[in-house]
């Protein structure tokens, strides 16, 4: 049976889970999140490169997959050539969906939501400088959205108040004109669409790339003879489990039980990566 691994930093790659899991029905999946580490996009880059690479030594130590998606794009943006150097496997992506807004956007007036992390690095500029340089972007590095996002996912009231602060400065006018698209370049956002599109100034045009990911596996899939690996059903791998809030463990498993994953197990890292995080 083909295994698929979806990465991210914590619940933000379950938007693209849910895409890949109907582009490719019948494939085990391992939903894997370095949960120890989230929020990445507060992270240096070099604490990301080591973060993401540990992972994988532990993923591929357990149950090596046929594939690997980085349903993360602070991660993406940086870590695919050192995971693409280190595993045979293939990679996916998922990188700030730059092209399709450049190409969608009649006010010419784009935002790229994205985590500060995302914002910052040279592969954000060059897709820019490639696919919109006609169009006017701006980018906008919210501190705190991933983590509301995963607030909002454990059921927690919507933070309205923080939530529009977050978005405000994607909405801006120029000369008549008003940003008409939106894009949603990190995968905890689309967990909070219902509430952006509530909550947003004016409606825009929300892009979600992961339908467009989950092609892309499936034609790599489709491309490729599964490898022998054993049916373990659809798991989630998290290398920190929340004990600190009473029955954490419980609602997360009922949470992930939603999207498929029925068993809930840590995937520790080496001692190096336990010790204090180091950010920007
Ligand atoms: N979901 C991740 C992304 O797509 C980032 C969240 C975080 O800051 O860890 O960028």
């Amino acid at each position: 049976m083909t295994h698929i691994v979806v990465f991210d930093s914590g619940l933000g790659g379950l938007s693209v889970l849910k895409e890949v899991r109907q582009a490719c029905p019948g494939a085990a999946i391992s939903y894997v999140a370095d949960t120890a580490g989230f929020p990445y996009g507060a992270l240096s880059e070099q604490e990301v490169v080591r973060r993401v690479l540990a992972t994988f030594e532990a993923v591929v130590a357990r149950r090596p997959p046929d594939i690997a998606i980085i349903a993360c794009n602070t991660a993406s943006t940086l870590v695919l050539p050192f995971l693409r150097a280190s595993h045979a496997f293939p990679f996916v992506g998922t990188v700030p969906a730059v092209k399709p807004a450049a190409e969608q956007t009649k006010s010419g007036l784009i935002s790229i939501l994205a985590t500060p992390g995302t914002v910052k690095r040279e592969y954000t500029q060059a897709l820019i400088a490639a696919y919109a340089r006609d169009v006017d972007v701006t980018l906008v590095g919210a501190t705190g959205l991933a983590a509301l996002a995963e607030a909002a996912m454990r059921g927690e009231p919507a933070d309205d108040k923080a939530i529009a602060a977050e978005i405000a400065p994607a909405f801006r006018e120029k000369a008549g004109a008003r940003t008409d698209t939106v894009v949603l370049a990190c995968t905890h956002y689309p967990l909070l669409l219902d509430h952006l599109r509530r909550i947003a100034p004016w409606p825009v045009t929300w892009i979600d790339p992961a339908p467009a990911i989950a092609r892309r596996v499936a034609s790599l899939l489709a491309d490729r003879p599964p490898a022998e690996t054993l049916s373990h059903g659809d798991q989630a791998l998290f290398t920190a489990i929340p004990d600190t809030i009473p029955d954490g463990r419980t609602a997360l498993a009922d949470l992930l039980a939603g999207f498929g994953l029925t068993a809930l197990d840590t995937l520790p890292l080496s001692a190096a990566l336990s010790g204090p995080r180091a950010a920007t």
